[in-house]
């Protein structure tokens, strides 16, 4: 396994981590057994996982639990995310209530990056700031980071919140983020943490038409607004998804390597990437996902699988929310 910086911080990270929202087995992912959740956090242990990223929101706060129980003994080991839920930027009274309640959820008594979930237009930054700093100085987080930050947002961003990350939606099959948003972290020192890097899935090869997709996981904006959950309103890009899922997976093929390995691999080799945030519910899954970092494509791979994912980019356009159209898009 590598290992990065976590931002500017001297904080390091795996470059694989374990997206812990799909162990919370809700409505998105289906029923999920906790100890099936618990052997996944210890696998990914055992193969060099480090970085673990949670948030009260992910089952309201049970996804924490979870990982405390998994990592009980292993706190020193382990770099913990987690993150505030978005009504606190325009209350940010309740900010120190909500990372005392994660503490307390998490059994630690520090967060190693505490993140805001999403922005909110009518953020109070002072108050916001003044928050979070006093947690900081306090020693309750280490380092604090931005989730679904676009450009307009991060440029509100006050500077001395010394920010370090911004989380956000990247795989093959979702490249909004290149069109602006990438270069301008780099620009500001911002580590890119990778979140929904197999598309939910679709990347594992587990899905080979619209409609073997559950409903629950088919309500982004690569599914047709026909779809019961979806509210983003679009016709969606169901013919060029698959037909771009086709193209991966004869490269994989081609290769002798699973297709989830290639998606990761390629955006462990992309500009600005500090970690990729992978969701899995099994101790397969993590050790499949970790061998990612292993493989190393050849830079002409790399080329291909950018080229082939080209169109369906350019299709989807710059809007990088999954879930809502470009004019109530909640990254700005
Ligand atoms: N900041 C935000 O707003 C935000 C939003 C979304 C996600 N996230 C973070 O990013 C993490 C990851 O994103 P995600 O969970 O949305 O999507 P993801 O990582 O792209 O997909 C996770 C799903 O892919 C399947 N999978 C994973 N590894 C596999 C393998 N080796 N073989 C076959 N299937 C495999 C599993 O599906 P099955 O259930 O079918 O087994 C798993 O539940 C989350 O857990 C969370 O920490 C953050």
């Amino acid at each position: 396994m590598e290992y990065r910086k976590l931002g500017q911080t001297e904080i390091s990270v795996s470059v694989m981590a374990m997206g812990c929202w799909a162990i919370t087995g809700d409505a998105t992912w289906g029923e999920q057994d906790e100890s099936e959740s618990i052997a996944t956090i210890r696998a990914a242990l055992d193969v060099g996982i480090n970085f673990f990223d949670t948030a009260e929101m992910y089952g309201d706060g049970y996804s924490e639990e979870i990982l405390s129980k998994a990592l009980t003994g292993k706190r020193d080991e382990v770099v913990l995310a987690s993150k505030m839920n978005q009504d606190r930027m325009t209350d940010p009274a309740g900010i120190r209530e909500a990372c005392e309640n994660s503490l307390r959820r998490l059994n630690t008594d520090y967060l190693d990056l505490y993140q805001i979930h999403w922005s909110h237009p009518d953020a109070c930054w002072p108050e916001v700031f003044e928050a979070l700093e006093s947690l900081r100085t306090e020693g309750k987080i280490r380092a604090i980071g931005v989730c679904n930050f676009g450009s307009q947002d991060m440029h509100r961003v006050p500077p001395e919140l010394r920010c370090v990350t911004n989380q956000l939606p990247y795989s093959l099959l979702w490249r909004a983020i290149e069109f602006e948003i990438e270069s301008l972290c780099q620009e500001k020192g911002l580590g890119i943490l990778c979140y929904s890097p197999l598309a939910q899935g679709l990347l594992a090869g587990k899905f080979f038409d619209p409609e073997s997709v559950p409903e629950g996981r088919a309500r982004t904006r690569w599914f047709s607004s026909n779809r019961p959950q979806t509210r983003h309103g679009e016709p969606g890009a169901e013919d060029k998804t698959f037909e771009t899922l086709e193209r991966i997976q004869e490269i994989s093929d081609g290769l002798h390597q699973p297709m989830a390995r290639l998606a990761l691999d390629w955006l462990l080799q992309r500009p600005g990437v500090t970690s990729v945030l992978v969701g899995a519910r099994s101790p397969n899954q993590i050790k499949e996902n970790a061998r990612a970092a292993d493989l190393a494509l050849a830079p002409a791979t790399i080329q291909e699988l950018t080229e082939i994912t080209q169109d369906l980019k350019e299709l989807l356009g710059p809007n990088p929310d999954m879930w809502q159209n470009a004019s109530e898009s909640r990254i700005r």
